[in-house]
């Protein structure tokens, strides 16, 4: 099922790199989820909280979730990041 329409991310990869690890913000970096209207946020946090619940996967989401993600000066000079929906913070 794609999650995120703008930038067509599905729930299975979103789960891929959220089983591999990654937090929502390093999701949210790599694939871009999230990060140009914002209605995708909430479905996408579900599928990486469904993911972070089970096992060690938790440990490791929550230790890197502490830690700032550093955007790239591209993405945040993007319109995408002045839409008029306010993104939430992690
Ligand atoms: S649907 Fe994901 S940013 Fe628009």
């Amino acid at each position: 099922m794609i999650v995120c329409v703008c930038h067509r991310v599905s729930d299975r990869e979103i789960a891929r790199h959220a089983h591999a690890g990654m937090s929502f913000d390093e999701i949210q970096f790599e694939l871009g989820v999230a990060t140009q209207c914002g209605r995708c946020e909430t479905c996408a946090r579900d599928v990486v909280d469904k993911c972070c619940s089970k096992g060690t996967t938790a440990a490791i989401h929550n230790e890197v979730a502490t830690q700032p993600v550093q955007l790239a000066t591209p993405i945040l000079e993007s319109k995408a990041w002045h839409s008029s929906q306010p993104l939430q913070a992690a």
